[in-house]
């Protein structure tokens, strides 16, 4: 695991943009993973600057999200679709046809999880994967378990992910039960991975993920085994390690 150590928030964001800007330069028709929660916000801010400034273009780009909660509508605020056209997709001129999330509005799980696996599967892959990291140790939404998650599965998310993520949401209540989620292998299957972690709230379970055992109690701690992770994370997040 490479790890860069970045001063702040805004660094991280700035470190992390040049790694993703670097893929899609070397192959324009990347498959890229992308991900949501407040971490990759900076990332995606700074890659829509270059874009708007003429260094990037996400013409040939395809992307595919790591989970979306189940039962929501892509219109739906609170859904992931909604977070990446409002974070990304609508600044930057990626077609229609080529970013994808996992359909919460498919209630029949298996269904939606073959059909979301295939679809990785017929793209070949990804190529760079970008993750944050749960307070729990979560990648995407593979919470602690007494396994590791395989493919795309649905996901009964945990208390502790409905109240860290319940600030998106009117209360606690509002906040969806259930996730749709590439598994660890899938995450795994990965060409190159880019983590990224920001603040003293995460330094211990960072410290757990990079240095502790390799366990389905920590679903990050797996990346140890990946032959390409590249972790930004700012000091805040590193002061343990
Ligand atoms: C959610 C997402 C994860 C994300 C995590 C951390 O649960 N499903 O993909 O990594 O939140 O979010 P944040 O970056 O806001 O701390």
């Amino acid at each position: 695991m490479r790890i860069y150590k970045a001063s702040d928030y805004k660094d991280m964001s700035r470190k992390a943009a040049n790694i993703l800007s670097a893929q899609i330069i070397m192959k324009p028709n990347a498959v890229l993973g992308l991900a949501t929660g407040s971490t990759p916000i900076g990332i995606y801010e700074q890659l829509i600057e270059w874009y708007q400034r003429g260094d990037l273009d996400f013409s040939e780009v395809t992307t595919v999200n790591l989970d979306e909660y189940k039962g929501l509508s892509p219109g739906d605020e609170q859904s992931y679709s909604y977070f990446m056209r409002h974070h990304l997709f609508n600044f930057v001129n990626i077609s229609r046809d080529r970013y994808f999330l996992p359909n919460g509005l498919e209630l029949d799980c298996e269904k939606e999880c073959t059909r979301y696996e295939k679809l990785i599967q017929s793209l070949g892959g990804v190529d760079m994967q970008l993750l944050g990291l749960g307070h729990n140790g979560h990648i995407g939404f593979n919470e602690p378990d007494i396994v590791f998650a395989k493919g795309t599965h649905c996901v009964d998310l945990t208390e502790s992910t409905i109240e860290a993520n319940k600030r998106f949401f009117a209360t606690a209540e509002d906040v969806p039960k259930q996730a749709y989620t590439m598994g660890i292998k899938t995450i795994m299957r990965a060409k190159k991975i880019l983590l990224v972690v920001s603040g003293e709230d995460k330094a211990e379970i960072l410290r757990e993920v990079v240095a502790g055992p390799v366990t389905p109690q920590v679903p990050a701690s797996i990346l140890q085994l990946h032959n390409d992770v590249t972790l930004v994370a700012d000091q805040d997040a590193l002061l343990l390690l």
